[in-house]
């Protein structure tokens, strides 16, 4: 009998707290375990000190809620997937988002950590937030808190499945028959939670398609290579990169991934809990 080792999403999530423990049955392709970010690691001291208002750090609470908490946890100290932030050392040098901001704009899409197109608003909010968080463990001290993985599968299968082919809108590019038949089988416990909430890792999910329209009037259809500021690069049909002005084309980025992203900020943990009964029944 295979093992599922479910963590309460409620109480680990609410709580930002970190998984202590990895679970059994994990499938193939596993990107990290938990060994990578023990609670013994001494939290690194913050380079420059930086304080921000209130409202700027509350403001960038519902954002990382909505965007971060699933993986890092509510409080930034470490969720299912996501590393404990308030222990990272890139935050530690990190001064009003220098290192942050470049980071969310990139991502580390092979690593897990997807690519965020955020407003400089939202981005200067969530790192007062992530900022506040640390000072804020640093004066609690001590470590982080551990956590009781507790050996159940809660979610209601029924229920997951409604949700899949209802409110959720799964249905509409997935089907239990066709893409997803046999996923619980590739992928199990935490894996198949993170390839539900966000694919990365192998295989890797398609890059975004991005369609530039050249000042003559041709329209050019491509893979994205990468992005920044001012220039897109892309992979053309012979296979080289080109790169282009953004102010000097018209473009747009579709991005197979961004209904799993707008996801993120939508699920409660019950139809969270309930799609992952569901997805573990396709087997
Ligand atoms: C789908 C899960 C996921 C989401 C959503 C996510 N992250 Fe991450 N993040 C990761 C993973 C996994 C890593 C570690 C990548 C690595 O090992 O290099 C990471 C790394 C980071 C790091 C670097 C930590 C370090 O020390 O290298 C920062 C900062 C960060 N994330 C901030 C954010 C913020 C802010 C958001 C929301 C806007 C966010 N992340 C959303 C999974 C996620
Ligand atoms: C707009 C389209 C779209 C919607 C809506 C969508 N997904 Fe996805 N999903 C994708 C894409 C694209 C991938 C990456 C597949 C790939 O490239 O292999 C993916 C991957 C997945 C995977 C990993 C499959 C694998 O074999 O690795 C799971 C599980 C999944 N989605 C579940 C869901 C669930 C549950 C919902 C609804 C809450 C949902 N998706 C909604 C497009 C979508």
């Amino acid at each position: 009998m295979k093992e599922i080792i479910w963590i309460s999403v409620a109480t680990l999530v609410a709580a930002g707290v970190a998984i202590a423990q990895a679970p059994t049955g994990q499938g193939k392709g596993q990107p990290r375990g938990p060994s990578k970010s023990p609670a013994s690691r001494p939290r690194p001291q913050t380079l420059t000190p930086q304080t921000y208002p209130i409202e700027q750090i509350q403001a960038g609470e519902l954002r990382f809620t909505a965007q971060c908490g699933f993986c890092h946890g509510r409080d930034a100290a470490g969720g299912e997937t996501g590393p404990d932030l308030t222990r990272s050392e890139l935050v530690a040098q990190d001064t009003r988002g220098d290192r942050i901001g470049p980071l969310l704009r990139d991502g580390r899409p092979d690593q897990g950590m997807p690519a965020f197109n955020l407003s400089d608003t939202d981005r200067d909010a969530i790192v007062a937030f992530i900022h506040d968080q640390k000072t804020k463990f640093e004066a609690l001290g001590g470590g982080r808190r551990s956590v009781e993985v507790a050996n159940l599968t809660t979610g209601d299968a029924q229920a997951g499945r409604r949700y899949f082919n209802g409110a959720g809108g799964c249905s509409s590019c997935h089907s239990p028959t066709g893409d997803l038949a046999g996923v619980a089988t590739r992928y199990q416990g935490l894996t198949l939670l993170q390839r539900m909430l966000y694919p990365t890792g192998r295989p890797a999910p398609a890059r975004p398609k991005v369609t530039v329209m050249l000042p003559s009037g041709q329209t050019v259809v491509a893979p994205l290579t990468s992005e920044d500021e001012f220039t897109i690069v892309i992979l053309d049909s012979s296979g080289a990169r080109q790169t282009y002005d953004k102010s000097a084309v018209k473009f747009k980025i579709d991005d197979p991934m961004s209904a799993h992203f707008d996801q993120l900020g939508k699920y409660t943990d019950n139809d969270m809990h309930n799609v992952f009964a569901y997805l573990d029944t396709l087997k």
